[in-house]
C-alpha cells in the first residue's frame, strides 16, 4: 500500500514539474521544494513562505522555496524517503516520524520532557545539546535538519459526548495516534486504545466512525477541521510536540557560500517568526473552533500526568536514549517556570 501511494507520488510530482515545466533549475533560478501536511492557512505554511521570499530576495531571486501543502507529495513517511533520494528538497516532519529514524528522537516527544512551548524552543534551537541527534541523520537519511517549529501542547479530543476528566473515562476508546512506538504506548497508558494513522486520513476516520478520538494541538484541530467531527477538546495538554524542518543534505552542502549564509539567516528569521504566529495562530484557533461548535474541557490534569509518568521510563533505556534525556533536561531546567 504504501509503496503504491509513494509510486503514485513520485510520479504526480515528475508530472507536476513537468507541467509547470521546470525541472530544479529554471533559467539559472533554483527552485526548492518543500512538502507539509498542513494547509495553506497553517502557521508553519505561512512561515516558510516567509523564508521562501527572504532567501529569495537575499538572493536577488537566485533562490526560492516552493511549498507543497496538503501532502500533496505524500504523508510524512513517505516524504522522509523522498527527500532522502533528493526527490523532494525540503520538508516538515513531525518528531514522531523522526523515531522510524533514531529511536532517540523519541526522548524529545516524551509526555513530561517540556511544560511550555518557550521552554521547548530554547532547549531545541541553536542548543548544542541537539547536534549529536540531529546529526545522526547526516550519514544514515542524507538528511539536515534545520532546526524545529512547534507543535504547542496536544490534547484529545472526541466525538462523543461523554465526558473526559480522568483517563479512567477514556474506556478504551479508539484514539488516532501518529506512527510511532511511543505514542502507542502513551494512548496505552491514558487507558485509550491506540490507532496509528496518517494525518491526512485523520478527518474522515473520525467522520466515519473509525476512530472515537484524536489528539492535536488546536491549530491543527482548526485548520484540519477535526472540530467538524470531534466536537470536544479536552485540554490533557499531555505533551509539546515538535515539527522538525529538514532539506536533502547534499543540497545543503552544495550551495555556494553566499547562498547558504542566505539561507541559514532566512531559516533563523524564520523560526523566530514561526514561534509568534504560533501563539496567535493558537487563539484564533480556539475562537474559530468555538465558532464552528466545538467546545474546550478542562480536564484533571494531575491524574492524566500521573498516567502518563511511566512512559519516559520505557524509552529511556539505552545509554544514549538516556544521556540525552538527561541532558536536554538540564537544559529544559534552565528555561522552566513559563506556563504550557
Ligand atoms: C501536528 C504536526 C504535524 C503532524 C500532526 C499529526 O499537526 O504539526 O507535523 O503530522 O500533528 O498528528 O500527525
Amino acid at each position: 500500500m504504501r509503496v503504491k501511494r509513494l509510486i503514485a507520488v513520485v510520479v504526480a510530482l515528475f508530472m507536476a514539474v513537468a507541467a509547470a515545466g521546470c525541472t530544479t533549475t529554471v533559467s539559472q533560478v533554483k527552485i526548492l521544494r518543500l512538502s507539509i501536511n498542513q494547509t495553506a492557512k497553517h502557521p508553519s505554511t505561512i512561515a516558510l513562505q516567509h523564508m521562501s521570499e527572504r532567501v529569495s530576495k537575499a538572493t536577488n531571486g537566485r533562490v526560492r522555496i516552493d511549498i507543497y501543502p496538503n501532502e500533496t507529495l505524500g504523508a510524512q513517511a513517505e516524504t522522509l524517503q523522498l527527500v532522502k533520494a533528493g526527490i523532494v528538497d525540503m520538508a516538515v516532519i513531525s518528531g514522531t516520524q523522526m523515531e522510524n529514524l533514531n529511536k532517540d528522537f523519541t526522548v524529545v516527544n516524551l509526555p513530561g520532557m517540556f511544560d511550555s512551548v518557550d521552554q521547548q524552543l530554547k532547549v531545541v534551537n541553536d542548543n548544542p545539546v541537539m547536534n549529536d541527534l540531529y546529526g545522526s541523520v547526516r550519514d544514515t537519511w542524507n538528511m539536515r535538519i534545520l532546526g524545529g517549529f512547534t507543535q504547542g501542547t496536544r490534547s484529545l479530543y472526541t466525538r462523543s459526548d461523554k465526558t473526559i476528566k480522568t483517563p479512567a473515562d477514556l474506556g478504551n476508546m479508539k484514539v488516532r495516534v501518529q506512527e510511532s512506538a511511543m505514542m502507542v504506548a502513551m494512548v496505552r497508558a491514558m487507558n485509550g486504545s491506540p490507532t496509528p494513522m496518517a494525518y491526512g486520513e485523520v478527518y474522515t476516520a473520525l467522520q466515519a466512525g473509525v476512530l472515537d478520538a484524536a489528539e492535536n494541538n488546536e491549530v491543527s484541530y482548526h485548520t484540519a477541521k477535526h472540530y467538524e467531527v470531534a466536537k470536544h477538546y479536552w485540554q490533557t495538554n499531555h505533551l509539546v510536540g515538535l515539527d522538525y524542518v529538514v532539506i536533502n543534505d547534499d543540497l545543503y552542502e552544495g550551495m555556494a557560500p553566499d547562498v547558504r549564509a542566505a539561507f541559514d539567516k532566512a531559516w533563523t528569521e524564520t523560526y523566530l517568526e514561526h514561534a509568534e504566529l504560533w501563539k496567535k495562530a493558537t487563539e484564533e484557533a480556539i475562537t474559530a473552533a468555538k465558532d464552528g461548535g466545538a467546545t474546550f474541557h478542562t480536564v484533571d490534569n494531575k491524574a492524566f500526568k500521573a498516567a502518563l509518568e511511566k512512559v519516559a521510563p520505557e524509552f529511556t533505556k539505552t545509554e544514549s536514549s538516556k544521556k540525552l534525556y538527561e541532558a536536554m533536561k538540564v537544559e529544559a531546567a534552565k528555561y522552566a517556570g513559563k506556563a504550557a
